[in-house]
This record gives structure tokens, sequence and C-alpha cells, in this order.
């Protein structure tokens, strides 16, 4: 871990820490935000859009910025109409390269791939990095594209796709069910000649949504949801305007009905009970009370945890994104309890961070072994990365004393308010300079 000092005599800029005291029992309502892993998504397809876009209930999260930074760097007209309400539109004059800045800070701009392409033609993006949950290759995303009879060129850090003679429809099957190349791919589609059908689609909701933002600005897509997805090309798209609302975001549900269950009696608002049944039942397995009435979940601790094994698995399966999360809370269950990760490469990173608040966790390949029985106790840790961030978050609520977590600009990056909103259900939590 790179302490402060040494951060901030390299010149880093002052880091935020949050501080949290362990023990406080969470209790009240909150209310769910607008999904990141959607909202980001319906920014992008909004490039197809020949008119004007007004996305309701969109999170005030950094990459939300990050992505309003990309499409205005791509020529489009984008600001927030009001709190949460983002106005898009669309001035005809696209570009076909995207800020290397901006693209280098979030992965999510890869997005901006599959629209640009069906309505241009033609999308220069710098290469997305990794990140700290293992490699994160767009091959699937390119092998699409190819298939669809585009040219894909990767050299000097940057991709090049371009669609010479137009993009004709075809048949793909997925290796694995990728929510971004399912993605990118449909939005490929949209405007090629002919019919493509997705085998092996990922079946995330947030698919869904972006099928219905397509479908009303006149694409012809049907089957997203399940794994196999069908687009029937059109000439052009409608004029338009649209106005559309996010949906919940099921992994801010997720990480708050675990913070609930470390200790606490907490309706989690606003959020659609089925995207995170996976949670709900593996809730329920580990002796945590949980109430599903029709937009809230009421989750109560009893205080004490059964062990319990997580497998995760793409949609409906139990989330990757919600893994560091489950785990931290599993590391003071009565028992061993293996959790198995079967989407990224190596997303265990912050159970080196657990561990030195006293969970006896070992990473065997895939799996952490955690042994449970323990007492979190507070201590100064680094979040890595977003959900990791959470994960410590949750274990800080759990431990006994004081824990300070450096990585601040991570959790902005995807949870809104998430500390206000934590101290409206009464956690002593506060940021430090
Ligand atoms: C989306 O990432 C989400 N991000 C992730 O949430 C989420 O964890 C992930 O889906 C899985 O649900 C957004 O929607 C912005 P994938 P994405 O393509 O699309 C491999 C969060 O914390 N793969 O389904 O990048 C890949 O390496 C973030 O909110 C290839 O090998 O995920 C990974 O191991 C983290 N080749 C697996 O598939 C490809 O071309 C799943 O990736 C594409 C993916």
């Amino acid at each position: 871990m790179i302490d402060t000092d040494t951060m901030v005599q390299a010149g880093a800029s002052v880091v935020e820490r949050l501080e949290i005291v362990g023990g406080r029992k969470l209790r009240g309502v909150v209310n769910v935000s607008g999904a990141k892993n959607a909202v980001l998504k319906l920014m992008a397809a909004s490039l197809l859009s020949n008119s004007q876009c007004i996305i309701r209930n969109a999170p005030k999260i950094r990459d939300v910025e990050t992505m309003i930074g990309v499409l205005r760097s791509l020529g489009m007209e984008i600001s927030w109409a009001d709190e949460n309400t983002l106005r898009i539109t669309n001035n005809g004059d696209l570009k076909d390269t995207a800020s290397d800045e901006l693209v280098r800070q979030m992965r999510a701009s890869a997005q901006v791939m599959g629209p640009l392409l069906t309505k241009i033609g033609r999308v220069k993006l710098f290469q997305p990095g990794g990140c700290v949950i293992g490699q994160r290759p767009l091959d699937l995303h390119l092998k699409g594209f190819q298939a669809l009879g585009a040219e894909v060129i990767e050299e000097h850090g940057y991709i090049l796709a371009q669609a010479r003679g137009g993009l004709k429809g075809t048949e793909i099957l997925l290796d694995f069910p990728s929510v971004g190349a399912t993605e990118n791919i449909m939005a490929a589609a949209i405007l090629a000649e002919g019919v493509t059908i997705i085998r092996n689609a990922a079946k995330e909701p947030e698919i869904i949504e972006e099928q219905n933002f397509y479908n009303r600005l006149g694409a012809r897509i049907r089957g997203a949801g399940t794994d196999t997805i069908r687009i029937e090309g059109v000439s052009q798209l409608n004029n338009r305007d649209i106005d559309y609302t996010v949906i919940p975001d099921r992994i801010e549900a997720g990480t708050f009905m675990i913070a609930a269950a470390a200790g606490g009696d907490v309706e989690i608002a606003a959020l659609i009970p089925e995207h995170v049944e996976a949670l709900i039942s593996k809730l329920k397995e580990i002796g945590i009370e949980v109430e599903t009435k029709e937009e809230s979940v009421r989750v109560r601790s009893t205080g004490r945890y059964r062990s319990a094994d997580v497998t995760v698995l793409p949609y409906p399966g139990f989330p990757t994104d919600l893994q560091p999360q489950i785990t931290a809370l599993l590391a003071v269950a009565d028992g061993t309890s293996i959790i198995t990760e079967n989407v990224f490469g190596s997303r265990f990173r912050y159970v080196d961070e657990l561990i030195r608040m006293g969970a006896a966790i070992r990473v065997e390949s895939r799996s952490a072994i955690v042994k449970g029985n323990t007492k979190l106790s507070g201590a100064p840790v680094y979040a890595p990365d977003l959900r990791a961030g959470a994960a410590l978050v949750i274990a800080g609520l759990l431990a006994e004393g004081k824990t300070t977590i450096e990585g601040v600009q991570y959790l902005e990056r995807g949870y809104e308010r998430l500390e206000e909103k934590l101290v409206g259900l009464g956690a002593e939590i506060k940021r430090l300079d």
C-alpha cells in the first residue's frame, strides 16, 4: 500500500479519505439512484439520435461526468437539465475519435464504438487499459464488428474500426456472455443491412434498457434479456425526441442491502427487487431477514451470520459487482465460506486490506476461502477500485473501532452521495482531507 505521505510528497493532490467508526446500527430508508451501468450506455446510445434525448434519474457520479466529456469530444451537446436529468442534442457533425485522456480514465468509453461504427462508419479509440479487477480485453467486441464486415486494426495503442462497404447483418456466437460486447454489437447492427442474431448474449437488465431506448429511436431489436438478441437492420432512424428514465442501480441497492445485513434494519427503496434476486436468496441463506415489497426490500440483520458459498456468474447469477461486498460480510460469519469469481480474472485485490482488518481469507486461483469467526478491527486501508471500496466501507461498519479508507475517488465513480446516504441511516462516517 502506498502510504499517504509518499503520495503527497510525490505531488499527488491531497488524498481524500473516509473515516468510519464501526458498530453503529443502520436504521431507516435509503433511496437507490439511477443505474451507472445503464446510464453510461444510454448516453453512448444517444449518438444514434437525430434529435434530442432527455435522460432522467441519471446519477451524478464521476463516471457520468467522464462520459459527458467523451460525448462532448465527439461533438455532442450535453448538459445537466437539473440535478439528475441530462439533455443531449446531436447537432449532426459527429467526430470519429473521442478524447484519449477521457477514454483512458474509463473503459466504458469503449461503448461509443458500436454507435459510431453504425452511424458514421468509422471509429478510432485509444485502447482503454485494463484495471485492477483484471485483464479486460475487447476482443469479443472487435470480432463482432469484423463479423459484421468492419475492418479492425489495432496499432500504436489505438483501435481503428471502419465499415468501408457498410455493415451486413450476420449471426454471432459470443464465446462469453460479455455485457459490453453484447451492447456494442447490438448497436453496430442497428443500421447494418439485413438481420443480425447475437447468441450467448449477456442478459443483464441494463441491456433491456438499451433495446428499449434504441427502439424508441426507430431501431428494430428483440430478445434483450434473453441469450438471443435479434436486430433487424434499418436504413435510417427517426427524428423523434426521446425522454427516458434510467432504471435503479441494482448494484448500489445490493451494496446497501449488504451494509444493512452487516448491522441494522433498513428499507432499500426505489429499486426493482427482481434485479437483486440472487443476493436476496444468498442473504437469506446467511440468516439475514429480507422482506420484499413492490419497489423496496427491507433487510434486518440478526447479528448472527451463517457461512455460505458464493458462485459469481453472469446475470441472473450472483453478480461480480457484489462479490467484494458479500465477502466482507462473510468474513464475520460462523464457519468457512468459499467465494468463486467466474467473471473477472483477479477481483480479489481488496482481500489484503480485509486481512489487515483481521479477516482470515486465503485466495487460491479463482476462489477466496473465508474462514469466518473473526472479529474485524478498524485499520487504515486502501481501496484499489470501486466495488473494493464498497467492501471496505462494509468492513468498516462491521469492525470495532476506526477505519480510514483511501481511494474515495473510486467510490465517487459509481456511488452517488454514498457517505451522505450512510450518515442518513445512522452510520458514523466522515470525509478526511
Ligand atoms: C460491465 O463491464 C460492467 N461495467 C461491470 O461493472 C460488470 O462487472 C461487468 O459488465 C460484468 O457484469 C459497465 O457496464 C460499465 P464484460 P464489461 O464484457 O462490459 C471478459 C462496475 O463495478 N471479456 O461482461 O467490461 C472480461 O475480461 C463494473 O460497475 C473478454 O475476454 O464486462 C471479463 O473477464 C466493473 N473479451 C468478462 O469477459 C471481451 O471482448 C466479463 O466482461 C469482453 C469481455
